[in-house]
């Protein structure tokens, strides 16, 4: 634990609820390593006293705060600034405050991203992914990829109407072309079979008896699987993908390098994220360190 002094500054993270967030356990582990003088906490913050909160962080110089549910898309309006990425992804993960002034950011999509780069695993530039899923973790994940130039992005969601939303909202931040097909349908089937990549943004798999939303015959061995859900570390679809021979990345190392991202621009530190990575997972998993 940080020996808090008159010159112990403060990160941490807005929610409500909060008490769940394992982000402490994550930035905490870090600072400590790096012997910082700096403490992250958690601050349950209502939305109706959203702008109070942020009002009174930027008396108190705090340095920032990461945004959770349900905040990230009503901060929008407040923030001074608003970075490209937050700006695309409609939300912001991150806020950072200076000079009286409080700009957003989202480390979302670019945490995805290294959390596949961190593997080994090259981002399938000029070729096709599949997103299950449209809602903000969705959101996050298409401007990744449409960023990261992909020929190709088929979103497919049970509600077909929001992954039409994120189709017509996303189409033209790049030559990516996006397009919606049904689960299930044989336009889905045929782009999972084609598929560099497959990524599951829904909470489908947090519970063991989910079925899944993918036909495993229609699974290639060369398709990437990336599953967003963190817990449990092995989901459903991760096992069947395994099992076919794909190679397979886990949520929580996007978890864990959303979280890198925006410790480096509060503290202009790059952190270990090895460290983060550890704490997050005895946190989250209850592992005997
Ligand atoms: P997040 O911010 O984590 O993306 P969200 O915005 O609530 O969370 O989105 C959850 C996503 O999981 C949605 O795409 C949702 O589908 P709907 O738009 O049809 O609600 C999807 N989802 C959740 N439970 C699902 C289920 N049992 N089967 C299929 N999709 C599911």
């Amino acid at each position: 634990m940080t020996k808090i002094s008159g010159h112990t500054q403060i990160v941490g993270v807005i929610g409500d609820p909060v008490q769940h967030s394992r982000s402490p356990q994550m930035h905490n582990a870090a600072i400590l390593e790096r012997k910082l003088d700096c403490v992250y906490v958690p601050f349950h913050v209502r939305s109706g006293e959203l702008r109070e909160a942020i009002e009174g962080f930027k008396a108190l110089n705090v340095l920032g705060v990461n945004v959770t549910i349900p905040h990230k898309q009503a901060v929008m309006p407040i923030l001074d600034d608003v970075s490209h990425e937050a700006t695309l992804i409609g939300a912001a993960n991150t806020l950072i405050f200076c000079d009286g002034r409080v700009s957003g950011d989202n480390t979302d999509a670019q945490g995805f991203l290294r959390g596949m780069t961190e593997e080994g695993i090259d981002i399938p530039v000029g070729g096709s992914a599949v997103v299950l899923g449209a809602g903000g973790a969705a959101r996050a994940v298409v401007v990744a990829l449409a960023l990261s130039k992909l020929s190709l992005i088929t979103i497919a969601n049970r509600t077909r109407w929001k992954a039409t939303q994120l189709e017509r909202e996303l189409a033209s931040i790049s030559d990516t072309e996006i397009s919606v097909a049904d689960l299930s349908s044989s336009q889905f089937n045929l782009a999972i079979r084609s598929a560099d990549l497959l990524v599951n943004t829904t909470s489908v798999g947090m519970q063991a008896s989910d079925q899944l939303l993918i036909d495993p015959n229609s699974l290639n061995s060369k398709t990437i699987v990336y599953e967003i859900v963190y817990t449990p570390p092995e989901t459903p679809l991760l096992q069947v993908a395994r099992e076919k021979g794909c190679r397979t990345i886990g949520g929580i190392g996007m978890l864990v390098h959303q979280g890198a991202i925006a410790f480096e621009k509060w503290i202009g530190i790059v952190p270990n994220v090895q460290t983060m990575r550890i704490a997050l997972e005895q946190a989250l998993y209850q592992k005997k360190m």
